[in-house]
C-alpha cells in the first residue's frame, strides 16, 4: 500500500434530515465536517421541498436520518435529499440510517401481506443511494434486500461497555435474559461480552388475541441481578411483560438495556413505573426531551455518533471497516 492517500471522491458532505439533528451534529463534530446547509419545507399540501444551499458534484456524500417517528416524513425526507443529491451529481451517495424502519415487516408469515421492509430498501436505493449504514436491523435478512453494498453495524458493544465500565462490579449474581427467542443469539452474545449466565424468555400465543399470551422463562433469575436485553422498545408492552417474569420469579435488581428507543405513545409512561433500575439505550433514535426527563436519572441514552463518524471516515479514505471490530 502507498501511504499516499487515495482519494476517489472529492470531500466528505454530511446533510442532516430533520429525523435526527443532534446525532447528526455529534458526527458532524466527531469528523469535524459541519453539515451543509439545505432548506427542508413542507407545503400546506404535505408535499416535501428540498434545496441543497451549496453544490455537491463530485463530493462523497452522506445522508443521515434515522426513520423513526415521524416514519413516513422522515422516510420521504430521506428519499427527497438522495434524490436531490443525485441530481446535483455527487459522487457518491450513502444514506446513513441509523435507524431503519419496518424492520418487522421482514417476511410473509401469513398470506396476504406485503413485505416493507424490502420495499423500503428498493426506494432508498431507486431515490440514488449507492451505500447504505444502518444499526442494528430488526432482522439479519434485511441486509439482502439491498442490492448496494452497507455497512450494518452492531451497537451492543456500547452497552455492554458501558455495564463492564460502571455497573458490573456492583452486580449481584448477574444473568442476561433475551426478552424474546427472536433476541436469544444476541442475547447469547450479549451475555458473553458481559460474562454472565443467559436465560430466556419463551412467549406463546394462547389465542388468536394480541394480548392473549403465556411467558415462560427459561433459566434462573432468583435472588439475581438481571439485565433484560432487547433490539428496541416500542410500546413498551414486551418489556413490561418480561419485568413482571422476572419480578415473580424472585429477581433483585433490574436493568434493561436496548439499542433503538422507539417509546411510542405513551410508552414511557409505562417505563416510569416499571420496578427498573436503569435503562440503558443509544441515541439511534432521538428520546425527546419530555419523554427522556420522566426516566430521568433512570435513563443512560449512549452515542453512536462516534460509531457512525468512524465508519463514515473510513467508507471515504477506502479503509476497513472489520478491523473496527477486529474481524
Ligand atoms: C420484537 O420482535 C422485538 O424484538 C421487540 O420485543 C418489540 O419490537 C418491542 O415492542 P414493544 O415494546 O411494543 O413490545
Amino acid at each position: 500500500m502507498s501511504h499516499h492517500e487515495m482519494k476517489v471522491y472529492g470531500e466528505i458532505k454530511l446533510y442532516a434530515g430533520t429525523g435526527s439533528p443532534e446525532l447528526a451534529q455529534k458526527i458532524a463534530d466527531y469528523l469535524d465536517v459541519p453539515p451543509c446547509g439545505r432548506d427542508i419545507v413542507e407545503f400546506p399540501n404535505e408535499n416535501l421541498f428540498v434545496k441543497l444551499h451549496s453544490s455537491v458534484r463530485g463530493q462523497d456524500v452522506y445522508v443521515i436520518q434515522s426513520t423513526a417517528s415521524p416514519v413516513h416524513r422522515n422516510l420521504m425526507e430521506l428519499l427527497i435529499l438522495i434524490q436531490t443529491l443525485r441530481l446535483d451529481s455527487a459522487a457518491r451517495i450513502t444514506a446513513v440510517v441509523p435507524y431503519l424502519c419496518y424492520g418487522r415487516s421482514d417476511k410473509k408469515d401469513q398470506p396476504r401481506v406485503p413485505i416493507t421492509a424490502r420495499l423500503v430498501a428498493d426506494m432508498i436505493e431507486v431515490a440514488g443511494a449507492d451505500r447504505y449504514m444502518t444499526i442494528d436491523p430488526h432482522a439479519g435478512q434485511i441486509q439482502g434486500f439491498f442490492n448496494i453494498p452497507g455497512d450494518v453495524l452492531k451497537a451492543s458493544y456500547l452497552l455492554t461497555n458501558y455495564i463492564n465500565k460502571n455497573l458490573r462490579a456492583t452486580l449481584k449474581d448477574p444473568v442476561v435474559v433475551s426478552v424474546d427467542l427472536g433476541y436469544a443469539k444476541s442475547g447469547r452474545n450479549f451475555a458473553a461480552m458481559i460474562d454472565t449466565p443467559i436465560a430466556f424468555i419463551e412467549k406463546r400465543r394462547v389465542a388468536n388475541d394480541a394480548n392473549a399470551e403465556a411467558l415462560t422463562l427459561i433459566g434462573e433469575v432468583h435472588d439475581r441481578d438481571v439485565v433484560l436485553v432487547d433490539d428496541e422498545i416500542d410500546t413498551g408492552g414486551s418489556i413490561s411483560q418480561a419485568v413482571n417474569l422476572v419480578k415473580q420469579e424472585g429477581a433483585r435488581r433490574i436493568y434493561i438495556a436496548f439499542i433503538h428507543a422507539i417509546l411510542s405513545g405513551s410508552a414511557v409512561k409505562r417505563l416510569v413505573d416499571l420496578p427498573v433500575t436503569e435503562y440503558i439505550t443509544t441515541d439511534s433514535v432521538m428520546i425527546p426531551k419530555e419523554k427522556a426527563a420522566l426516566l430521568g436519572q433512570r435513563l443512560t441514552a449512549l452515542s453512536v455518533a462516534p460509531l457512525l463518524g468512524e465508519v463514515i471516515r473510513r467508507a471515504h479514505e477506502g479503509r476497513s471497516v472489520g478491523e473496527l471490530f477486529n474481524e
